[in-house]
């Protein structure tokens, strides 16, 4: 296969080429039946590609055309056996995963710090979520992945599990021994599914972590648009053949996709996979000189850490993407959600994440040295604005305690509710999620018992300003819990 070629994008250029004459969705028609000042924006170009699967464009629900050899050409770049573009972001890859592996009843293995489209994808299909949880990092603050070890006393408790989910790399950057959790998960016949949601580019380069279809994963949920250079919402499926059928992830991909995908987002997918095909390593070894750069001068700003080679000291942190600048701002004496906001304020620097320790910068292709530089020249001003002293704080890592699961999600889901100020919901089952996020750990997810200590969890977070997020009530004063049956009238 060229990889150089991109069949999708270039068919549907083609096709815009021709102009003809259009009696079909979408209404504006190229642009001419919109509000002017959009269309200006937009611009011509795109709007002419704005288009739906009419016939000479393949059609992503059954690909046979030019969508299916876009497909095949990712599959290839990717290492993987089958390749499913997404038009939902990784959250519908994800739901594709789970609902592709679990029937309702099912046990799936994952760890707690989840992202939500996983607890969602579990209500869906049914599953009994057994969660593992990850380890913790008392230095930084933050939550690494899942140990193989603790896969495998999951898995030997748990032999009849449809799946072990694992987060490859996580949020931060951090990864497990991939390739060694595949092989426990395999001697007991259970496929692995990662969120590869922050990974698309570790497969192009050596120093960066092994990517899912590198250690022999049976199926990735990777977003392109987050790291890899395609429009928002782009994503896609790999899939090793072996333990999962790629007819059944069809099915299940196309029934959680809309019937009105679209071209451009399928194009940039096309087009993003030709660059990392094309140019991955080198584009790899520029950030990657860039962001090590970055670190280096990140730690020599008194009160400011950025982890390095150091963070590999665990079963947990196995290996880490450098690109990823996790900056520990706790000796600071502010927390990094009030750096966020300065940053913001004063150099319009917007940054990826922050929480109550740190804030994380992630360096990509579309990086310069002076992005770099600016982000340097504002910290160390922060740094000289605050007391200027080095302050060693301790932290205690506070990630809440997984409650005892009641029933199951999706029955808690469906369960008729009741509302209660939150402080009176002690020890009734939750209805709701709450999480943080980012990086979204659930606190509590429907089916859960409330505990006093989640509770006080959630107070802390809400009083550092961080967003509490999933209820109903955004002011977390109240929560839907389920209703208690009473055995007499
Ligand atoms: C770990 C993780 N998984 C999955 C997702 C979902 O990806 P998407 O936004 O492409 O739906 C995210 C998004 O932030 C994430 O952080």
């Amino acid at each position: 296969m060229n990889q150089n070629e991109t069949p999708l994008f270039t068919g549907v250029k083609n096709h815009a080429d021709k102009k003809p004459t259009q009696f079909h969705i979408p209404g504006h028609k190229g642009g001419k039946g919109m509000d002017k000042e959009f269309q200006q924006f937009i611009g011509e170009n795109a709007l002419s590609i704005d288009l739906i699967n009419i016939e000479p464009l393949d059609d992503l629900h059954h690909p046979q055309g030019m969508i299916k050899d876009a497909q095949n050409l990712a599959a290839e770049a990717f290492g993987a056996d089958y390749t499913f573009f997404s038009v939902q972001g990784t959250s519908g890859a994800i739901m594709t995963m789970i609902m592709s592996v679990c029937q309702p009843g099912d046990k799936i293995i994952v760890p707690r710090n989840v992202h939500k489209s996983i607890t969602t994808a579990i209500i869906f299909s049914g599953a009994k979520p057994v969660f593992i949880h990850p380890e913790l990092d008392n230095r930084l603050g933050i939550s690494h992945g899942i140990t193989p070890e603790a896969v495998e006393r999951a898995c030997t408790a748990h032999p009849d599990a449809k799946g072990v989910l694992v987060i490859n790399p996580t949020y931060f950057g951090i990864t497990a021994d991939l390739s060694h959790i595949v092989d426990i998960a395999h001697s007991f016949d259970i496929p692995v599914l990662v969120d590869e949601a922050h990974g698309v580019h570790i497969h192009f380069h050596e120093r960066l972590p092994l990517s899912a279809m590198q250690a022999g994963a049976d199926l990735a949920a990777t977003s392109v648009h987050k790291l890899g250079g395609s429009l928002t919402q782009s994503s896609v499926l790999n899939l090793r053949e072996g333990l999962v059928s790629h007819e059944r992830v069809q099915t299940i991909m196309s029934m959680l996709t809309t019937t009105s995908t679209s071209y451009i987002l399928l194009a940039s997918l096309d087009t993003a996979r030709r660059h990392l095909a094309m140019n991955g390593h080198e584009l790899m070894e520029s950030c990657i000189r860039l962001a090590d750069s970055a670190r280096k001068s990140l730690n020599q700003i008194p009160s400011i850490y950025c982890p390095g080679d150091e963070i590999l000291a665990s079963d947990a942190t196995h290996d880490y993407d450098p690109t990823k600048l996790i900056i520990s701002v706790k000796n600071l004496g502010i927390s990094g959600y009030d750096v966020e906001v300065w940053l913001r304020e004063n150099y319009s620097i917007e940054v990826e994440l922050s929480d109550l320790y740190n804030i994380l910068c992630i360096i990509t292709p579309g990086d310069r040295e002076e992005d770099v530089e600016r982000l340097i020249e504002a910290l160390t001003d922060l740094y000289e604005q605050s007391s200027g002293t080095v302050e060693t704080k301790e932290i205690v890592v506070k990630v809440p305690d997984i409650p005892v699961l009641s029933l199951s999600p999706r029955e808690a889901f469906y369960a008729s509710t009741e509302v209660l100020p939150l402080h009176d919901a002690v020890g009734r089952i939750s209805a709701e999620f709450v999480m943080v996020y980012p990086p979204g750990i659930p606190i509590f997810i429907p089916g859960e018992i409330i505990t006093t200590d989640n509770i006080a969890y959630i107070h802390e977070n809400i009083q550092a300003g961080l967003p509490v997020q999933g209820p109903e009530d955004s002011t977390l004063e109240t929560i839907h819990v389920i209703t208690e049956q009473k055995a007499f009238k």
